[in-house]
């Protein structure tokens, strides 16, 4: 098959474990995201791939050729793969279809002239091709850095933290286009994150990783979002409201009502963990079966609110929540606030 195989993959720093026996597969034209906390070892599998680091153990193909196994290791530069790290910027020395004739070397001069004018065209940034990196903004020369890495036609894309630079604006553009051009190119890309919604958005499919450098989930973005596989992988979105109770004949009772317990014993402790996005709010004569809340606080955070809540009655009567509403939330004149929950943002684990 065409595209990366990584198999059982360890890595350590001396007596530091980083990466714990990772496998995965990148097909051709799909994107594949390895999100995880800072630290965890994504660089570090990414500098495997690209042969900057040592493989120490497993192995990397790539189009079905073996890149690195224990024995021997292809250098870099004949693995055939596009970079856009953090750390490796533009040339700033060299113009900009300077930059992206770099990697062309082993083309006839007029041959790669017009490879890098064509992605250069590709980016729109072909009217800046005899600029200097300077006299770009930060945007530009994202795009640029797109457009050298996938000149050469790698057979590979690596993407680490690509955008993180950027302004959230600039960010959010440079991210679509990049989607956009890395599909044209119909290449295979491994992109690390630490930011869920940037892996959420640019990926085909999702690992995450977690300390001690394994993988707790796979899978497409809405399988991570909705079915999360554990405790750890639901809190990676932000903050959750946490309901813990002892299950009993199939429920677990809480202010919110009964509410069913899959396949789990009566008697045994569960954890109920709700996004603040499945909260939701009605008012005064509007109870529609929600439990009645006091309001603490609210802030708008531009196109939602964060609205503390504190439950009144019931089992949890004193509990806190956190509800996200789309809009502004008017804190006065209301009566009566109810608060409810929507199952498909509810989540079940044993507690510890
Ligand atoms: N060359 C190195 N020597 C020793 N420790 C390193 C080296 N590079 C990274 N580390 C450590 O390995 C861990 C993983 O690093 P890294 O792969 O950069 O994580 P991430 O990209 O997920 O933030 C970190 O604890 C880091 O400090
Ligand atoms: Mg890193």
């Amino acid at each position: 098959m065409k595209g990366l195989h990584m198999v059982g993959v360890r890595h350590a720093y001396g007596a530091t474990q980083v990466l714990n026996n990772i496998s995965l597969t990148v097909a051709a034209g799909e994107l594949v995201c390895l999100l995880g906390p800072s630290g965890c070892g994504k660089t570090t599998l990414l500098r495997i791939a690209g042969g900057m680091e040592t493989l120490q153990e497993g192995t990397v193909t790539i189009d079905e050729e073996v890149v690195a196994e224990a024995r021997s290791q292809l250098p870099p530069e004949d693995r055939r793969i596009g970079y856009m790290f953090q750390d490796f910027a533009l040339f700033p020395h060299l113009t900009i279809l300077g930059n992206v004739t770099f990697g062309l070397f082993r083309q006839r001069k007029a041959a790669a002239t017009k490879r890098a004018m064509e992605m250069l065209d590709q980016v729109g940034m072909a009217q800046h091709a005899e600029k200097h990196p300077h006299m770009l903004s930060g945007g530009e020369q994202q795009r640029v850095a797109l457009a050298r890495a996938l000149a050469p036609e790698p057979r590979l894309v690596l993407l680490d933290e690509p955008f993180s630079g950027l302004d959230t604006n600039m960010r959010a553009r440079i991210r679509e286009e990049t989607l956009s051009v890395l599909k044209q190119n119909n290449v295979a890309t491994l992109m690390v994150t630490h930011d869920p919604e940037e892996a959420m958005f640019m990926a085909d499919r999702i690992k995450v990783l977690g300390e001690g450098g394994r993988i707790l989930q796979a899978g497409r973005p809405e399988d991570i979002y909705y079915r999360p596989a554990d405790e750890y992988v639901a809190r990676l979105f932000g903050h959750m409201n946490v309901i813990d109770g002892i299950v009993s004949e199939g429920n677990l009772n809480s202010s919110f009502g009964a509410i069913q317990v899959d396949d789990a014993e009566d008697g045994r402790p569960v954890r109920l963990l709700i996004r603040p996005e499945g909260v939701t709010l009605s008012d005064g004569d509007d109870r529609k079966g929600g439990t009645p809340v006091d309001v603490l606080s609210s802030h708008l955070l531009g196109d939602r609110s964060v609205v503390r809540l504190q439950l009144s009655e019931g089992v949890n009567s004193g509990a806190e929540l956190q509800a996200r509403i789309p809009g502004k939330f008017d804190m006065t004149a209301k009566g009566q606030i109810w608060a409810h929950v929507d199952p498909r943002h509810v989540f079940q684990y044993p507690q510890d």
